[in-house]
Parts: structure tokens; sequence; C-alpha cells
């Protein structure tokens, strides 16, 4: 089949619930992507922020092949597998937590936060305390809870009702989310750093402040780090880069999301937390048949132990700031500012950001919008430093032929 046929077939066949760019894609190796004419691109993307370690990473095949050749790739959640109780160990020494549930998405994350953070509202507040706070621009997720948590009229309003019991704040405003506060709030749920909505970097002070807030009311603060998690913004999760010095504890969660790059593609959510939330949650609270699989948490192992080293979080720390600069210098009077930390990096335009992104094909670079006028750039991690020199030009090229 050619490109054109592939396409046909898609359509005629697949519901059409995505946009996708005009081209066929046939293989990828390190941050570049080659399409079924041979083309290549190198990848502003990485899957919406999920292959970490790029295409074709030695260390994943090698981890996948052990875990094949065990023959076991799914067992139920009714047996141990000792992968599946490896990865939430290494996850519980690298972070705040005490205890990590697997699921296999993020929306699926939230779900699973929003249900743990009832049990506890109930648990020590009684049956009232079961409301959910969320921000201004917020993304968590497609399905009926993560929805009621995403405040995009165009998102929600075909699928209404939705969960109940969800109010929203003005991001980045403490007193905004103070005025939403009272007894009935179980948990306060925040992206560190706004994805979808426009990336948003969440100010110290607004972290502490809900920190301080969730206390206060004994609410649970809940950090989706679905997207910015897992060494995307220089530290293991984008919290830590808040947590310097004596004052570390006042930025930590009780509850964190992730799911997009810890296994490296293939599907996974985790909710880490601590143990006080754990402790009111029960046999039978919550399942699924796929998740925390023998195979799936074997890859998890691998990239969450090659990206927490500290020399492989430096150089993305190192290689975001080397992004950061050259996008400084291109001189483009479309750009409006920058936003961003680490490699996820937004550039607010002054146009269409579809139009930019269409453009990128012509000049091999895969990108990708977060809202209307604003670039996103989430690149494999692994990304060289001559790459992101490469990636600048063409962006550069891309803004002068619009
Ligand atoms: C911050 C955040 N939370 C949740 C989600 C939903 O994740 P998934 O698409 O795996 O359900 C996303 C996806 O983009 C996200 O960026």
């Amino acid at each position: 089949m050619n490109a054109q046929e592939v396409i046909d077939l898609e359509q005629s066949h697949v519901l059409g619930v995505y946009g996708r760019a005009p081209f066929v894609l046939a293989r990828g190796a390190g941050s570049t992507l080659y399409d079924t004419e041979g083309r290549a691109y190198l990848d502003c993307v990485a899957g919406i922020a999920v292959n970490a370690l790029g295409y074709n990473d030695a260390g994943v095949a090698q981890t996948m092949g052990e875990a094949l050749a065990s023959g076991m790739l799914h067992v139920s959640n009714l047996y141990h597998t000792a992968p599946h109780a490896r990865l939430a160990a290494l996850l519980c020494e690298t972070s705040f937590a005490d205890k990590v549930h697997f699921c296999n998405s993020g929306a699926e994350a939230n779900e699973g936060a929003f249900k743990f953070a009832r049990r506890y509202g109930r648990a020590y507040g009684g049956d009232d305390k079961v409301e959910i706070l969320a921000f201004t621009n917020a993304f968590h997720g497609r399905t009926m809870g993560a929805l009621a948590a995403t405040p995009r009229p165009k998102y929600q309003e075909p699928f209404t009702p939705l969960m109940p019991g969800v109010r929203f704040a003005e991001f980045n405003k403490v007193e905004s989310a103070r005025a939403q506060m009272d007894a009935t709030v179980c948990a306060i749920i925040v992206e560190p750093i706004q994805g979808e909505g426009g990336i948003h970097v969440a100010t110290p002070d607004f972290l502490a402040g809900l920190r301080a807030l969730a206390d206060e009311y004994d609410a649970l603060l809940i950090y989706d780090e679905v997207q910015c998690g897992v060494g995307r913004t220089g530290t293991l999760w984008a919290h830590q880069g808040y947590c310097t010095g004596e004052e570390g504890r006042l930025f930590e969660p009780d509850i964190l999301t992730a799911a997009k790059p810890l296994a490296a593609g293939l599907p996974i959510g985790a909710i880490l937390m601590r143990q006080r939330v754990a402790d009111t949650i029960h046999k039978g609270d919550h399942g699924s048949t796929f998740a925390g699989g023998p195979l799936v948490t074997s890859v998890a192992h691998h990239v969450v132990s090659r990206v927490a080293q500290p020399a492989f979080l430096a150089e993305v720390e190192a290689k975001g700031k080397l992004l950061h600069d050259l996008l400084e210098e291109i001189n483009s009077p479309h750009i409006v500012a920058l936003r961003g930390k680490g490699l996820l990096v937004g550039v607010e335009l002054d146009i269409e950001a579809a139009d930019v992104v269409a453009r990128g094909y012509a000049e091999g670079l895969i990108l990708v919008n977060a809202g209307p006028t604003v670039l996103r750039l989430a690149p494999p991690l692994v990304i060289t430093e001559a790459e992101i020199h490469e990636v600048v030009a063409r962006l550069a090229r891309t803004l002068h032929a619009l």
C-alpha cells in the first residue's frame, strides 16, 4: 500500500476524532521519524511527551526481549509478579510516595486519584467531603471524571452530564483557590506545568499556597504529572524542581499521577500516594484487568532507572536551557513569549500554531500545538545538542516562511 492508500483505508474505517498529519510514519530511530516515502522528520512531539528515550532504544528492546522470554505478556492482578513489585518500589524510592497503584493511561490515573481522594475524604471528613478543586486551563483527560476537571466547553459540553462535585479556581492565584475551599473539598488537583493548556508553569508561591490550603482543610493535594513528569523538566518529578533545601516538603503532594513516558510508549498509568491515603483504600475498591502487567512494568522499570540518573537529568536541564536560549535568538515577529521548563517548552505566537505545524512538515520538523496559538516542543529527552540546533534552525525557517 502506498501512503495515500493507507490514508484512504484509515479514513474509511477509523473513527474521525483526530486530525492527522498528511503522511504515513514507517519507522523511527533516536529523535527522528521516517515516513513511507523515506522522508525524515526531527520529532519535537515524542508521541506527546511519551517517547522519552526516543525511538528504537537498545535498552528498551533488550528489556522487552527479556520480559517476553518469560512467556508472560500478561497475568491478572490476582497474582504476584516481580516486575510489578520492583517498579512500585522504585517509584516509591524516587518520590514522596509510600504506595503505588497501576493503571493504563493518564486519564485513568486521574480517575483513580479522584476515587481515592473521595474515599479519603469520607474516611476523615464524612459523606459531604467529596468535592474536587481544579484550575482554569487544566487538562486531566477525556473520561467522565477527568473531563469534569478539564474546564473546556468544547471538550465538555457535548458530553454532559459529567461527574458532579468539581469546582474551579484560577491557575497561579492562591487567593482564588482559597475562595473555593471549604470543609467539603477532599482534593485539589493541579498540573505543576500545564501542558495542553498552553505550557504554563506554576509559581512556587502557588504550589506552596495549595499545599498550605490542602493541609488547612485536610484535603489531598494531587499533582497531575502525566505530561510534565518522568524527567521532562530536568528532575524526575516536575515538582521536585521546586523542592530545594529545607523547604522541599512544602511542595510535595499527597497523590501524584503519571503516565505518558513511563513505559517508553507501552500503555501505563501510575497513582503514587502517601501511606495515609493508602490506609483508607481497601481490597476491591478499585482495579483493572491489564494494569501493571509484567511486560509493561519491566519496561517502565528500565525507563525510570535510566531517567532518574542524576547525569541524565542534568543533561535534560542543560538541553532545555540550550533550546530555550536558541529559541530566544530566533528573530521572528510571530513569537510573542516563551514558557516552560527543561524539554517542555511553549512558544506563544501571534498566528495559528496549526499553520506552523503544517508548514513544519515541509522543513522535516514534527511539531504540535498546545491550544490555538501555542507551539509545544516536547522532544525525546535523548535529543542531542546538535539536533536541538537543527530543530531551532528549521523552526526559524518555518516561521519566516509564514
Ligand atoms: C496533564 C495531563 N493529564 C492527563 C492526560 C490524559 O492522559 P491520557 O491521554 O493518557 O489519558 C494528559 C494527556 O495529554 C495530560 O497532558
